[in-house]
């Protein structure tokens, strides 16, 4: 891919009840600077009619493998060149199997054969449908021919059911087919990200924690690994589960997460620290459960390292993000936090808007002042720091590194 700024896609529509979020994500791609043609198989417009897709898209809809309105007379053709991918979702079991074994007997299943680019599919259907050996036998051709398979979910179906096969939300297919298409901006860069709260011990049961989800740090890990870079995850108790597209490092005290960032932050091209690290931690644990007693108990802290701070001293270290999260005075915490880590941008929110939500609101401040992002799910704000980020790490120099990168491979 290069570096046009708008992306195209060819979305093909099949026949199941979940065609109805096809006009959704159609929107969102729109919406995302994705230009957006249609196919639909036959059964597809049963479900939702091409008009409801010409009208969101402001294109006609290709259904007809033999529609005389296309130039070379061969729609299959046309239609995949120019797109950076053809995308189908929902993909019915049987546009699968027809995919899986180079079935081509209307235009999306043609087009999809003749295609010169990358194939995403968002299947669909009944659980038994999914779980069927024959759909499993079809997905894992597919894997192997380097389709890429997004999704499903679990969970209510529209039969009544409740299992595997529910297409993803619009807006999970949207992010993951932003993250398809980005550019590669952090190829050949090793990215450093910790997440989560820390868990600081009284005795062997008890402890100080915060309640930071992990979301964001995650969300960011996963935006830095779509960008193509070399993600090392480190992350205190959270119940997210591990992401495929990171080296994932768990950790539990403020003391384990330093340890865990010295042993890689030398390597690291550009460092995100959004864990919520505890400040102080109990100066002495007890060896054993404290026993209860009438009695006041205190119970010594002393401060732990300050992680962030300690990385952006490093000489030669990388190019550091720190995250604020503040519940009064946002601009003027974060500003003099930058500045006293003297580190080039710091991403603050308020904890209101942010602790254990899907969603968040913040505030990007760097040397050239305050950029507010929009509310909007951590995915998507995630996205949009990890590209600040790039984008002022480049400024600094970072990219004739990427260059020599690029041309070794
Ligand atoms: C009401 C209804 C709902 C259906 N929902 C699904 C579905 O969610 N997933 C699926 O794979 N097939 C579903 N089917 C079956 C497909 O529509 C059928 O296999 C069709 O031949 C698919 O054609 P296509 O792959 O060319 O779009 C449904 C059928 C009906 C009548």
């Amino acid at each position: 891919m290069d570096d046009r700024t708008t992306r195209r896609v060819l979305l093909g529509v099949t026949g199941g009840v979940a065609a109805y979020k096809a006009a959704e994500l159609a929107r969102a791609l729109l919406r995302n600077n994705v230009e957006v043609r249609v196919a639909m198989t036959d059964a597809g417009t049963r479900f939702v009619t091409p008009a409801t897709f010409q009208a969101l898209t402001g294109r006609p809809v290709a259904t007809d493998l033999w529609d005389a309105g296309f130039t070379s007379g061969m729609a299959h053709i046309e239609l995949s060149r120019g797109v950076d991918a053809i995308v189908v979702a929902p993909a019915s079991a049987n546009f699968l199997a027809k995919l899986a074994h180079g079935l081509a007997d209307d235009l999306l299943s043609t087009t999809c054969l003749a295609r010169a680019c990358p194939l995403l599919v968002a299947p669909a259907m009944n659980r038994e449908m999914w779980d069927n050996p024959a759909t499993q036998r079809n997905l894992a051709l597919l894997r192997g021919d380097g389709v890429a398979i997004l999704g499903p979910a679990a969970g209510d179906q529209a039969c009544g059911e409740v299992g595997m096969g529910r297409l993803l939300e619009p807006e999970e297919l949207l992010q993951a087919i932003l993250d398809f298409l980005s550019p590669k901006r952090l190829a050949g860069r090793k990215v450093l990200v910790t997440a989560g709260p820390t868990f600081e011990a009284i005795d062997t049961v008890r402890g100080i924690t915060n309640q930071s989800s992990g979301r964001m740090g995650y969300a960011i890990a996963a935006a830095a690994a779509a960008m193509g870079a070399d993600v090392t995850l480190v992350s205190g108790p959270t119940s997210l589960p591990p992401p495929a597209s990171a080296h994932f490092v768990y950790v539990t005290s403020a003391a384990e997460m330093l340890n865990a960032v010295n042993a890689h932050a030398g390597a690291a091209d550009l460092f995100f620290s959004v864990a919520a690290v505890a400040d102080y931690t109990p100066e002495a644990p007890a060896a054993r459960k404290i026993k209860k007693s009438g009695e006041p108990l205190e119970i010594k802290l002393r401060p732990t390292v300050d992680i962030l701070a300690q990385v952006a001293r490093m000489p030669g270290g990388p190019f550091c993000v720190g995250f604020a999260a503040e519940s009064e005075n946002l601009a003027e915490y974060a500003q003099a936090k930058r500045r006293k880590k003297a580190i080039p941008m710091i991403v603050a929110n308020l904890v209101q808007h942010t602790v254990g939500r899907e969603e968040n609101e913040v505030t990007i401040y760097d040397e050239a002042g305050a950029h507010a992002l929009a509310r909007a799910p951590k995915s998507r704000i995630a996205r949009a720091i990890v590209e600040h980020a790039v984008a002022l790490f480049e400024a600094r120099g970072g990219a004739p590194r990427l260059a020599t990168v690029k041309q070794a491979s």
